[in-house]
């Protein structure tokens, strides 16, 4: 089947389905309205679909003609607590919330592979499952259905984010790493309290946490490799109770995004360093609460990454194919890479002057140029069908 002359046939199915589920957009673990539409989009085509009576998302599978391997399809369901500002007709209804990461595009896009794939499954080498995740953006909500046990049988996976650095309707299919860890951490910094005309009297946690926030910056500049990206920021800083008091206590919170696991390691070794000595010279204590939370998104496997390539070619030509520079932002798709190594995340441009379409996911102006939705959609279908016939009948 000629996947992209079909998807733009379907092109206005799959703009409708999108702007629905733009239109009612909702939080984590709580897409309810959303996976309610899903299962009657799937079952009306005939595809059967797993659900969760404690859990949203849902799982439908597509059991090719011919015998083959499992390939796993994600898309992320969830939207953000983010008033809306595009003005468009089709705006969320949900005051506070909008699907500001593309997430809607993602899952209408994955709903329009649904139906190439369906309709072009008596010449398909195996199984292909397509996931409809909940909860992406709280980092863990991708966990539950590999738990479970509902994606043992999968030997390959592939995830999409539509991305603004890129020119809308390119495909960015890289090797290496693509988007970074996210660890966090708190850092509680104790001394002893005096009056503050008497700071002989007292061990000022202000001062020693004021200190650490600074010493903290040498991590990026002079531990990490300068050719390794990593970022350590502080973003809240809670310490004292009165003017004329000195403070016993300090607490900060912050993150650390790094592109490799080196980077990552050495960031958590050298806060661990950073915060002991530098309180002990302060004359205070202090402790690090590190919670690692995803690792970093890495393509890690050449040759998926080579039929994704060459599906995109073999879709739109070469000129589809584009460059960006890695993002320090992360994607809980990363647990997914984890348990299935043999897997690969694209992103599809949706930067488009022209259209508007100029600003940033995570803002409440963010819209894309729906021309692209057909791309992604076939995208996904193609690799699904292209990766199960060049393993067919390998490894069942
Ligand atoms: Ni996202």
């Amino acid at each position: 089947m000629d996947f992209a002359q079909r998807a733009q046939q379907l092109r206005e199915t799959i703009v409708r389905d999108r702007r629905w589920i733009h239109r009612h957009p909702e939080l984590s673990y709580h897409e309810h309205e959303t996976t309610a539409y899903l299962v009657c989009r799937l079952t009306r085509m005939g595809i059967p679909v797993q659900t969760f009576g404690d859990y949203t998302g849902c799982i439908a599978t597509i059991q090719g003609g011919q015998p083959g391997r499992t390939v796993l399809l994600r898309a992320d369901i969830d939207a953000l607590p983010i008033q809306e500002e595009t003005g468009l007709d089709f705006a969320s209804v949900h005051p506070g919330v909008m699907h500001a990461c593309g997430h809607d595009c993602h899952t209408a896009m994955l709903l329009g592979a649904a139906r190439l794939l369906w309709e072009g499954r008596q010449e398909l080498y195996g199984t292909v499952k397509l996931l409809f995740q909940a909860a992406e953006e709280v980092f863990i909500g991708s966990h539950y259905y590999w738990d479970r046990g509902c994606l043992s049988d999968v030997d390959a996976a592939m995830g999409m984010h539509v991305w603004p650095t890129a020119p809308s309707g390119k495909l960015v299919v890289q090797d290496g790493p693509m988007m970074a860890s996210c660890d966090t951490f708190t850092i509680t910094v104790r001394g002893v309290s005096a009056h503050g005309s008497r700071p002989d009297a007292g061990r000022d946690a202000i001062v020693a946490a004021s200190a650490i926030i600074c010493e903290l910056q040498t991590i990026v500049s002079r531990c990490a490799s300068p050719l390794d990206p990593l970022v350590v920021s502080v973003g809240t800083v809670h310490a004292g109770t009165e003017f004329n008091i000195i403070a016993d206590t300090a607490v900060l919170e912050g993150t650390v995004r790094a592109l490799s696991e080196q980077a990552r390691q050495l960031a958590e070794t050298a806060m661990g360093r950073i915060v002991r000595e530098t309180s002990a010279a302060m004359g205070c204590t202090a402790e690090v609460d590190w919670r690692p939370l995803e690792s970093p998104v890495c393509n890690g496997n050449m040759a998926l990454n080579e039929v994704a390539r060459s599906a995109a070619r073999k879709l739109f030509g070469d000129g589809v194919l584009y460059r960006v520079q890695p993002a320090m932002g992360s994607e809980d798709f990363s647990y997914l890479m984890e348990k299935i190594p043999n897997s690969l995340f694209l992103f599809l441009g949706c930067y488009d002057e022209a259209q508007g379409c100029v600003h940033p996911i995570h803002n409440g102006k963010f819209q894309i140029n729906e021309d692209i939705l057909p791309i992604g959609a076939a995208q996904y279908a193609q690799f699904a069908a292209d990766y199960l016939e060049q393993s067919g009948g390998e490894g069942q």
